[in-house]
Formats: structure tokens, C-alpha cells, sequence
């Protein structure tokens, strides 16, 4: 598994064979200049919410993928499929197969509307299982004890990726705690640095993950980490 980091909560996981792509938000991302959001190649786009932070660019990187599939909540699988693109809905709880692997759509304590306040149904995160790892991606979300049925009933994860900046989700003292939760030590950190009020110190952030006992990952915009 192989997962690219292109700012704010957007990767490129490379898993099962294909390409999926999260939460896109890379041209009005102002630390995300040198990524062109033209040169992405996706096989799926995988939307934990309908903030615009996390979808922008779902309709560019569409358009430049036409074969590739949304998956997203009910609400967002529905806004999504009225203007003609490819989505498959789930809701929380489910699992369902692709030619990648597995997904499992999880709980993620947060809000969600569209940019024109139609509602986006609720937030989630995702669990990838493929046969190169598993993979929890959280979403915009506070800490919750949800997080703790994620080992309970989903293979042991290869790592996870959490949101640590703060403000409008857990900062990296909680998603620590939500390392421990979910039972995985290695944490790659979303959502942080984007904006003035996101900002954090690395450092520290990645002492509190130390502290707990697992390592918190921080890669350049643009940088790849290979993983399993
Ligand atoms: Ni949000
Ligand atoms: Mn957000």
C-alpha cells in the first residue's frame, strides 16, 4: 500500500491494484500549490463529508477520470449521482466489496452540508481492506469511543489516517488516544497547517503520539509513504 499526501485530508491510496483518492480539496488549498489537480489519476474518490474542504475538486478530478466511482454516504452518493457522475452509497456500519478489496463505512462525530447548505447527510470515515493492509481513514471527527469497535470488528490495521489540527476536529493529544483506540501505531496526520487557525507544531504533535506509544507521520505535500 502506498499513499500519496496532497494537503488537507486528499491521499492517493494505491491498495488492491487501484488508485483511490480521498476527500479532494487541492486548488483552493493555499499550501498545496505545486500539486496540479489536472495530473491526478483515480480509479474511486472516497468523501467522508460534503464541507467544501473535502470536495472541491470532486467534479475536476471527474471530469479527468470519467470511468472512475464516488463513494460516499447516502446523501452525498445522491447529490453526486443527480448530476450524472459514477457513485456507490453506503451508510455506516456496512461493508461492501469492490475490485480493490473491502469497505467499511465507520462512524465520525462532526457535521456535514453541502456548500449551498443542502444537507449532506452525516459524516464518516472508511475502512480499506485490501490484501496489501487495511487502512482507517477517519474523517473530519473528534475523538470517540466509537473508535474502539474499529479492532472489534475490522482486520488489524497497517495504519490509519487521523485528523490533528484542532479547532474543527481532535488535535493530535486526542488522536494519540484514538492510536490507542484503534489499536494501530502507525498514524499519518490530516488536516492540519492548511489554514492560520489549523496550525500546530509538529513537534509536539508528534511527541504526544511518543507518549503513547506510536509514531505520528507527517509527509510533505506531494510525498509518497509506503506502507506493509
Ligand atoms: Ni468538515
Ligand atoms: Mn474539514
Amino acid at each position: 500500500m502506498t499513499i500519496t499526501y496532497f494537503g488537507h485530508s486528499c491521499f492517493l491510496i494505491e491498495a488492491g491494484g487501484k488508485r483511490l483518492l480521498t476527500d479532494p480539496f487541492v486548488s483552493g488549498n493555499p499550501i498545496a500549490e505545486k500539486v496540479d489537480v489536472h495530473s491526478i489519476r483515480c480509479d474511486y474518490i472516497l468523501i467522508t463529508h460534503a464541507h467544501v474542504d473535502h470536495i472541491a475538486d470532486v467534479e475536476t478530478v471527474m471530469s479527468n477520470n470519467p470511468e472512475a466511482m464516488i463513494v460516499g454516504i447516502w446523501e452525498v452518493h445522491d447529490h453526486y449521482s443527480k448530476k450524472g457522475f459514477r457513485t456507490h452509497p453506503m451508510n455506516k456500519g456496512g461493508w461492501w466489496s469492490f475490485d480493490f478489496g473491502r469497505l467499511k463505512m465507520v462512524n465520525a462525530v462532526h457535521s456535514s452540508s453541502f456548500p449551498d447548505g443542502a444537507y449532506g447527510g452525516e459524516p464518516a470515515g472508511f475502512v480499506v481492506d485490501a490484501a496489501d493492509g487495511a487502512l482507517y481513514i477517519a474523517g473530519d471527527t473528534a475523538l470517540t469511543l466509537d473508535m474502539q469497535l474499529i479492532p472489534l470488528t475490522c482486520p488489524p490495521l497497517t495504519a490509519a489516517i487521523l485528523p490533528i489540527g484542532s479547532n474543527f476536529t481532535m488535535d493530535a493529544r486526542d488522536a494519540a488516544i484514538a492510536s490507542q483506540f484503534i489499536q494501530c501505531k502507525r498514524i499519518i496526520g490530516c488536516h492540519y497547517d492548511t489554514f492560520g487557525f489549523l496550525k500546530i507544531d509538529h513537534d509536539a504533535a508528534k511527541a504526544a503520539f511518543v507518549e503513547k506509544g506510536a509514531e505520528l507521520l507527517l509527509p510533505n505535500i506531494g510525498e509518497s509513504v509506503r506502507l506493509g
